[in-house]
């Protein structure tokens, strides 16, 4: 396949990711909040559940679109998978966000493991989120004009 005749899909790709990066912070944001409250025992609005659950689908969903764009984009280049450590980063910010949004539908007054589970896949996702970005970063550069 012709090289810059890729490109497009790349900057979706890095636009995606801009997008993920944002979702995750109002999630640290809206998460923190929630903490605060339940921790402090203040009374929280109720949107403010409904807007960190909402903006975690759209993250989820973020988070599955770049793994589609890089599969399809690496086997309709290579015709295999596997071309460099993006492919573990990416698998590994997969798995971190699925399991965290299944953690999150467990966490209740009687779960405190679900609570503390979503809290370390969580921060462990900051990580993940870098290691992807930055090893994105470094693959796009081959198709680049
Ligand atoms: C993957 C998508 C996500 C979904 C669907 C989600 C959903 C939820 C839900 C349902 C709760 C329980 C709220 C309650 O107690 O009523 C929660 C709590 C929380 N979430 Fe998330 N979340 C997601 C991602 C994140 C991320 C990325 C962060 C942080 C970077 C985060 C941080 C927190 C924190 C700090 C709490 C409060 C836990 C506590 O009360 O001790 N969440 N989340
Ligand atoms: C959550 C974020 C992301 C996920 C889950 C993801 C997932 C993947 C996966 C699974 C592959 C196949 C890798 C292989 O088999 O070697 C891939 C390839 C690729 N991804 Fe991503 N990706 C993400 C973010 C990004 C970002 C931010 C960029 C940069 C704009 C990017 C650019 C690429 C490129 C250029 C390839 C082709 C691989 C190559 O040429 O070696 N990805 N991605």
């Amino acid at each position: 396949m012709n090289l810059p005749s890729f490109l497009w899909l790349w900057k979706i790709a890095a636009w995606s990711m801009v997008l993920t990066i944002l979702a995750y912070l109002l999630q640290c944001l809206s998460g923190s909040i929630v903490w605060y409250a339940r921790t402090t025992r203040i009374r929280r609005p109720s949107w403010l559940r409904t807007f960190h659950y909402t903006s975690g689908i759209v993250m989820v969903l973020l988070v599955l679109l770049l793994l589609g764009i890089g599969l399809i984009g690496t086997i309709g280049h290579y015709g295999s998978l596997g071309q460099s450590s993006h492919l573990v980063a990416g698998i590994l910010v997969v798995l971190l966000t699925l399991v965290s949004a299944w953690s999150a539908t467990q966490i209740n007054s009687r779960n405190m493991w679900a609570r503390n589970l979503h809290l370390t896949v969580n921060i462990l996702l900051c990580g993940g989120l870098i290691f992807v970005s930055f090893t994105g970063w470094q693959v796009v550069q081959k198709y680049l004009p």
